[in-house]
């Protein structure tokens, strides 16, 4: 399903489709991701959101049940062609999870250690106070840089884990539900800083939140499930276009009852 999108397209899915065995868990899925703007994923519990995230780095790979069929591409290229390195490519979409998850070290080595495994050759101080400044979160540890992360707020790690991501230089950055695990007023620093990664980086989100998908994101993916005659329930893409669209004016009757709280 193609937006109305005038910017360049970061990552193209074509009719992909996600397996768990010989479970069908999302069908069908076309869209385009734009470059620079931040796309929200809702939908209804097991539609398949995570699962189409976690296919545009493969962290699927690491399910050894899960098969994708159709195609996936980044900027062009298909990211399941035999010549692309996983890793590589984490690197260059990467990915926040829902629970913060710091290394055991310290500050500064959460954000050196990754760097380091890449190859990074240049100033290593001077990356971890960018990465963590582009992250929002200098101020509140560059006087305890040597720390456990682990010591910080859930808030606080889970910038901590962006700057991480940062670090390694991405284009896309993937967040699955980020702000699931922490308080109010650290989902309105993410979501503040969120708006200011967009300037650089393309961003996935997934948020079961609706009043989160309409205040960050700039185009909404609303998937929906629907049952088969074997009574298994698959995942589809109901509904895609600008955030406005979805929340003011949907084209679909469900896409209305989904935003507004009516589902189910
Ligand atoms: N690791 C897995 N193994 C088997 N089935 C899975 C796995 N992860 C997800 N599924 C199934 O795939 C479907 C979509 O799940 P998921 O992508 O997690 O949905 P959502 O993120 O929208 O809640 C569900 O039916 C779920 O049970
Ligand atoms: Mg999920």
């Amino acid at each position: 399903m193609v937006a109305d999108i005038a910017t360049e397209t970061v990552l193209k899915t074509q009719k992909l489709s996600v397996f768990y065995g010989t479970n069908l868990a999302v069908k069908e899925v076309s869209l385009d991701i734009p470059k620079n703007k931040v796309v929200a994923f809702i939908g209804p519990s097991g539609c398949g959101k995570s699962t189409v995230l976690r296919c545009f780095n493969r962290m699927n790979d690491l399910i050894p049940s899960a098969r994708i069929d159709g195609k996936i591409t980044f900027k062009g290229s298909d990211i399941y062609a035999d010549k692309v390195d996983p890793i590589d490519l984490r690197c260059r979409i990467g990915m926040v999870f829902q629970k913060p998850n710091p290394f055991p070290k310290s500050i500064y080595e959460n954000i050196a250690f990754g760097a380091r495994i890449n190859g990074f050759k240049g100033d290593m101080d001077e990356l971890v106070e960018i990465s963590l400044k582009k992250a929002v979160i200098w101020d509140e540890t560059k006087d305890k840089l040597m720390q456990s992360g682990l010591a910080l707020s859930g808030g606080q790690q889970q910038r901590l884990c962006i700057a991480r991501t940062i670090a390694v230089k991405p284009e896309v950055i993937l967040m699955d539900e980020p702000c699931a695990a922490l308080d109010p007023i650290s989902t309105l620093k993410i979501e503040e800083l969120i708006h200011e990664l967009k300037q650089q980086y393309t961003i996935v989100i997934v948020t079961h939140n609706m009043q989160q998908a309409s205040r960050v994101s700039d185009f909404t993916a609303f998937y929906n499930v629907e049952a088969t005659d074997k009574e298994e329930k698959v995942g589809y893409l109901a509904e895609y276009n600008e955030t406005k669209v979805i929340f003011q004016n949907p084209a679909q009757e469900t896409t209305r009852d989904y935003v507004s709280g009516r589902f189910g």
